[in-house]
């Protein structure tokens, strides 16, 4: 039975802010925002992507959409989960062939009715330049939903935070979480700093995006040196890391975003990077369905 929008909004929490003990040592507050417990599966910074992007489609009449993404990607298992709740058509251009095998990822976004479009290496990359010809009234989404309805999205999600904070942190990729939180401290002219972990080798790409979205205001910070050699690649430090961390904290993570900005923040904590005193809040940006093989 279809959902509509305000049926699928109402079905989002909001998410729990947790102190984590054990840096007392080092004379800062760490803090996690759980926006991976918003929902089972339109959690972490998906939602806060979503939210005005479907609102906009809805207003304007759209019920397909298309977009474009990776065999894991977190995005293209929400939007598909999003669509089959709403009823709408979801298509989905990846690289590579109908033969290699499912990953768990597109195994629930065929389930949900999502039709998969595979595409050369060459096209998905020319993707990135130009959409497909599309029929009419059929929306594209730009790769990751980088956009400025997602922009509205996180500047709502830290509206309601009861504490003020020094530092946010967050996993960058595209820069669009990064944006949209630097766009929140711009608009009500916070003190608190913004921080990205690109989980890339893509700083350069990420400023440039950011800049896109939010202008020449104030820019948040990236702190590179966590890639741990690139994109979905990791080494024993980090999922050891991952390991002790789920232990001591019940936290989930994963290693491709969240692995490696709660690495860095760990790091950054014991390097002294955080000014002593300094109160620091972690976005646990979701994506752990990602972490099935
Ligand atoms: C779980 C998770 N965290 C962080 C990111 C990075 O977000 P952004 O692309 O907005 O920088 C993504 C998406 O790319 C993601 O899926």
């Amino acid at each position: 039975m279809p959902r509509s929008i305000q049926q699928v909004f109402s079905l989002i929490n909001s998410a729990p802010v947790e102190k984590l003990a054990g840096f007392e040592n080092q004379s800062v507050e760490l803090h996690i925002k759980r926006d991976d417990l918003i929902h089972p599966v339109i959690s972490g910074n998906k939602w806060h992507k979503l939210k005005y992007l479907l609102l906009h489609l809805q207003s304007q009449g759209y019920r397909k959409i298309a977009t474009m993404g990776g065999h894991y990607s977190n995005f293209l298992h929400v939007l598909a989960f999003v669509a089959n709740q709403l009823n709408w058509q979801a298509t989905f251009y990846i690289r590579g062939h109908q033969e290699q095998p499912l990953t768990p990822t597109l195994q629930d976004i065929i389930e949900w009715g999502a039709k998969l479009v595979y595409t050369s290496r060459e096209d998905f990359r020319g993707l990135r330049e130009a959409p497909p010809d599309l029929p009419e009234d059929t929306y594209w989404i730009s790769e990751g939903g980088m956009d400025e309805y997602a922009i509205k999205g996180f500047v709502d999600s830290v509206a309601d935070l009861d504490e003020v904070y020094d530092y946010w942190v967050i996993a960058s990729a595209t820069g669009t979480s990064l944006a949209g939180y630097q766009m929140a401290v711009n608009q009500n002219q916070l003190k608190t700093k913004v921080i990205g972990i690109p989980v890339l080798n893509n700083a350069d790409a990420i400023r440039q995006n950011v800049k896109h979205l939010i202008g020449e205001d104030q820019q948040p910070e990236l702190i590179e040196g966590y890639e741990f050699g690139g994109f979905a690649k990791s080494d024993v430090a980090l999922l050891e890391f991952i390991n002790q961390f789920e232990q001591q904290h019940s936290i989930p993570l994963e290693p491709v975003y969240t692995g490696k900005s709660f690495y860095a923040v760990n790091d950054l904590i014991n390097k002294g990077y955080f000014p002593s005193g300094s109160k620091i809040l972690l976005i646990h940006c979701g994506g752990l369905q990602g972490r099935r093989r």
